[in-house]
């Protein structure tokens, strides 16, 4: 049996498709959600990801701001210029694309933008509510898996939930916001011994090691939901996720694409948290 593919594009549709009627009624208290990005230097990936969050806040009405510096801007400037975006009564969220130049210290800008503003939703005073259920600003990739899982009835409650990946911007969070909804997680990693045995455990996969190829259908149970949220660039010069999708395909009951799954999610999330924070004005 094949999975039942995961249209990332499709939900991402639906939930735009609903965010412009909130741009409406913002706009009749004559608010327009505003979102600043800031980028440092001139990595191509990155390039692609602001590209795209611009023309997403562009197509459903939300204003969008993006400082493009370059990759030797002191951290001091950039210092500045969240402060300054922290009192701008226009912008309603503040992003600064990651990774920074090695020169730059990533816990001092990201501690510097207002908690009310930290649409990433990566501030520590953010990361604390989150964890003890308050959360304001859920991060947007673990929040558009949520949503894919959701749109398509996949249960969570009671269900065992393997995380591979611990970054702070997926894995952590992902694990979460799963456990948040009452399912079993197991936090795993690139460095865990026999993946296997772990997801063969497994109702819901999440991967997000960075790594193509981590898992395949033979580490799976039959049926399971399977998220990839790895982006690789392969030699060749595709694009490719970090799980094998063709053997995984085979045996899991729901499976992401890449791209067009978890990709889009993360956008309409930032979105979603952009206007959210408006709301909260
Ligand atoms: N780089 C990769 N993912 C993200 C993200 O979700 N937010 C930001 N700011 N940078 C990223």
């Amino acid at each position: 049996m094949s999975a039942k593919i995961v249209d990332g594009k499709l939900v991402s549709q639906v939930l735009r498709e609903k965010m412009k009627l909130r741009v409406e009624e913002l706009a009749k208290r004559d608010i327009q959600p505003g979102l600043a990005v800031i980028l440092l230097g001139d990595d191509a990936a990155s390039q692609v990801y602001v590209r795209n969050k611009v023309a997403a806040c562009q197509a459903i009405g939300v204003q969008s701001r993006v400082y493009r510096l370059a990759a030797n801007t002191s951290e001091q400037k950039v210092l500045e210029a969240l402060k300054l975006l922290n009192n701008d009564s226009e912008i309603n969220g503040i992003l600064v694309q990651l990774p920074l130049p090695k020169h730059i210290d990533e816990d001092k800008i990201l501690e510097i933008i207002s908690p009310q503003k930290d649409v990433d939703g990566f501030h520590k005073i953010n990361v604390g509510a989150m964890v003890t259920g308050h959360a304001r600003f859920y991060p947007c990739t673990p929040h558009g898996v949520m949503k894919l899982l959701e749109y398509y009835g996949i249960a969570i409650e009671g269900r065992h939930a393997v995380v591979v990946g611990r970054s702070n911007i997926v894995g952590k969070p992902m694990a979460l916001m799963l456990l948040e909804k009452g399912a079993t997680v197991s936090i795993c990693n690139s460095k865990t011994p026999d993946l296997a045995s772990f997801t063969r455990q497994a109702d819901i996969v999440v991967v997000a090691v960075g790594k193509p190829k981590v898992l395949s259908g033979d580490m799976i149970k039959p049926g399971a939901t399977v998220i990839d949220v790895g982006i690789n660039r392969l030699p060749d010069g595709s694009l490719a996720g970090d799980v094998d999708f063709e053997s995984v395909r085979e045996v899991a009951g729901f499976l992401t694409p890449v791209p067009g799954g978890v990709g889009p999610m993360t956008i309409t999330m930032l979105l979603e948290n952009t206007i959210r924070s408006s709301e909260m004005v």
